[in-house]
């Protein structure tokens, strides 16, 4: 008996050393920016832990998570959609994060209400418009690109792309399956295009006069001007920012997060636990609001000049796992209005 029992503490200080000794964390990264691998370096530098990354797309990465079980090597999972992370959540693939730390780092109305995942940065999906061609007395809601003087002017990419899904996921919810509907059949009537090429192709395609008015996420317009090819600087400069649904009693513009969970078995939870406080952590959120332009998830941070240049806006506070939660019903609207 004796020697079970120190066989036990043997066996279960050995596990806790490995627990507590190991050196790196491993992350399944639907993310594709540069500043991640800045802030893993910075992070690994801080701390000597190795951030180790296989990057491909979510739903790529959630059903690796689904076929590898207890065995998955996996400890964190990052994308740019709360309804992605949602969707791993219903799956079982997560477990609860908690940390007193990363609670006071972000703000409450970014957070996920049921505590399975963790904002690092949040952007909109706004409006940007011709400078040269459009009046910003013109716009107001995303309701409005309904409107018949949009006829043609109107550029954005296909259905099949996530943000897409998650605004049209944001507008099901707060406007029901009618409205929804009917608005989505007049918006396409109103494409200047069919749908091609990702947000950055559709500013470009203001600059070339290919359409007047366009919807992309917020910090591709930093990004195209802080490019280094001439073209995309060109783009980006001829084009202004807008807001949508700003007006009082209006609900704010929609926003998305970009976030973390932590798989149900993560082998280093500990490190992954650190790694998430650091990324929420003031140096950490202003490195990428100054390297990707997104907006911080911590409060106690600014947005970069450029961003805070086109003022603050109110957001939509809807519940963001509703944009996982609705996603099969925003594909259905936009199948059924012909939004390619
Ligand atoms: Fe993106």
């Amino acid at each position: 008996m004796k020697n079970y029992i120190i066989l036990f503490f043997s066996l279960f200080i050995l596990a806790s050393c490995e627990q507590n000794n190991s050196n790196e964390i491993n992350i399944y990264s639907k993310r594709h920016y540069q500043v991640d691998i800045k802030q893993y370096e910075n992070f690994e530098k801080a701390t000597g832990i190795k951030v180790n990354v296989i990057k491909s797309s979510d739903d790529e990465l959630l059903e690796r998570l689904k076929n590898e079980g207890k065995n998955s090597p996996a400890d964190l999972f990052v994308t740019v959609d709360a309804g992605k992370l949602q969707k791993g959540v219903q799956m079982g693939l997560f477990q609860k994060i908690k940390s007193d730390i990363i609670d006071s780092n972000v703000s409450n109305d970014l957070k996920d209400i049921n505590g399975f995942w963790i904002p690092i940065t949040y952007r909109a999906r706004l409006l940007v418009y011709s400078n040269e061609r459009v009046d910003k007395f013109d716009l107001s809601t995303y309701e409005d690109l309904a409107n018949d003087k949009w006829r043609g002017r109107l550029l954005v990419r296909s259905s099949s792309n996530a943000y897409n899904q998650a605004l049209m996921s944001s507008l099901y919810a707060n406007l029901g399956e009618e409205t929804v509907t009917n608005w989505s059949s007049d918006v396409v009537k109103n494409f200047a295009r069919d749908p091609k090429g990702n947000d950055r192709d559709q500013v470009k395609a203001i600059a070339a006069g290919q359409g007047d008015i366009a919807i992309v996420n917020s910090y591709y317009i930093g990004l195209l001007l802080s490019s280094e090819k001439q073209s995309e600087v060109d783009a980006g400069k001829s084009v202004s920012v807008f807001f949508p649904n700003q007006g009082d009693g209006q609900r704010g513009t929609h926003i998305n997060i970009s976030g973390f969970a932590m798989t149900k078995n993560a082998p280093n939870k500990e490190n992954a636990i650190k790694l998430l406080e650091y990324l929420t952590g003031v140096e950490a959120q202003n490195t990428y609001v100054n390297n990707s332009y997104e907006y911080p998830a911590n409060p106690k941070v600014k947005p970069s000049d450029l961003v805070q240049s086109w003022g603050d806006f109110k957001r939509d506070k809807l519940d963001l796992n509703a944009l996982g939660t609705f996603r099969e019903k925003a594909i259905k609207v936009f199948d059924n209005t012909g939004w390619k």
